[in-house]
C-alpha cells in the first residue's frame, strides 16, 4: 500500500477535496499547492478557512504528525543534485524538509525557506532524526532576503505562486545563485489540469510552462527543459502527473 493511504483512510469528496479520516486537522485538498485570490463575503464567519496559498492555509497542510510529501527527497531533484560537485544549497518553499535534509546528508551546505513555521518545525525535526545540520528560514517566496552570490544550486521542487510572488521570487533566486550555478526545478504543468487527479493545483496561473521559466530566467542556459508525464510516488503526491522538469545554468561572469 502506498504511503498516503497508510497514513489515514482518504477519500475523495465529490467536490475533489480529499478527506482523511484518522487526522485531527484538515488534510490537504484537491490543490494544496495553488494560492488562490481571497474570495470571502463580508459576512463570512471567522471560523471561515484560510484562503489557498496562505501562510495559515499551509500551516494548517503540516499540523499533523505525518509527512504530507513524505520524508524522501524529489526523485529529479536528487538525481540532478547528485551529478554536481558538492557545494551550497537553497531549497525555497521547502516544506517538511525532505530535500534539505537529503541534500545535507549527501554532503551539502543546505538552506532552505518557507513562509510556513509549522512546517519549519518539521523539517527540523526531521534533521534531527536523520541527524542532518540544515539551515532553515521562515520567508516570503516574494522577498526572501536571500543576498548575491551565495549558492552552487537551488532546487524548486513543487513550488508553485501566483504570478506576482514567483516573478518577483525568481529574479531574487537568479540573484542568489553564483555565476555557473544552477537551478533543479520540477513543477506541475497546465497538461496536470487535464488529468484530473485530487492532487496539484487547478489554477492555471501557478503552474509551469517551458516559456514561462526561458523568460523567468533571461541569459540561462537550459541544460534540461522539458514537459513530461510521470508517476509520483511521494506522499499526497500520487500518481500520474504532468511536469515540467528545468535544469538551468546560471551564466558565468563576464570576465
Ligand atoms: C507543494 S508544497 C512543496 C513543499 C516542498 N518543496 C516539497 O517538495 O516537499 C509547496 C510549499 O510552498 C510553500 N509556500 C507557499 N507559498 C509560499 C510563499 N509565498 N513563500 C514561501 N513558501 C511558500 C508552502 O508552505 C509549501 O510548503
Amino acid at each position: 500500500m502506498r504511503p498516503i493511504t497508510r497514513l489515514c483512510a482518504a477519500f475523495i469528496l465529490s467536490s475533489g477535496l480529499l478527506a482523511c479520516s484518522s487526522t485531527p486537522s484538515p488534510a490537504p485538498d484537491a490543490a494544496p499547492e495553488a494560492a488562490q485570490p481571497a474570495s470571502k463575503p463580508a459576512s463570512a464567519p471567522t471560523t471561515a478557512k484560510p484562503d489557498k496559498g496562505s501562510k495559515a492555509f499551509w500551516d494548517g497542510v503540516y499540523d499533523r504528525q505525518e509527512y504530507v510529501y513524505g520524508v524522501e527527497p524529489n526523485v529529479f531533484f536528487a538525481e540532478q543534485l547528485a551529478k554536481l560537485p558538492v557545494g551550497t544549497v537553497l531549497l525555497p518553499a521547502e516544506g517538511e524538509g525532505r530535500n534539505a535534509v537529503w541534500a545535507a546528508k549527501a554532503g551539502w551546505s543546505v538552506e532552505a525557506f518557507d513562509i510556513s513555521p509549522v512546517a519549519k518545525n518539521k523539517a527540523m525535526k526531521l534533521a534531527a532524526d536523520k541527524g542532518a545540520e540544515i539551515t532553515y528560514n521562515v520567508a516570503d517566496f516574494a522577498d526572501p532576503k536571500l543576498g548575491e552570490e551565495r549558492f552552487d544550486a537551488i532546487g524548486l521542487v513543487y513550488a508553485h505562486m501566483p504570478p506576482k510572488v514567483r516573478d518577483a521570487g525568481m529574479k531574487h533566486l537568479a540573484a542568489a545563485l553564483k555565476p555557473g550555478g544552477v537551478i533543479i526545478l520540477e513543477g506541475f504543468s497546465p497538461a496536470h489540469i487535464e488529468l484530473e487527479t485530487p492532487f496539484g493545483p487547478k489554477s492555471v496561473e501557478v503552474l509551469y510552462t517551458q516559456e514561462l521559466l526561458r523568460a523567468a530566467l533571461p541569459g540561462f542556459e537550459m541544460l534540461i527543459l522539458e514537459d513530461a508525464q510521470i508517476e509520483l510516488d511521494e506522499g499526497y503526491h500520487q500518481g500520474k502527473a504532468a511536469v515540467i522538469r528545468m535544469v538551468a545554468r546560471k551564466p558565468q561572469a563576464k570576465p
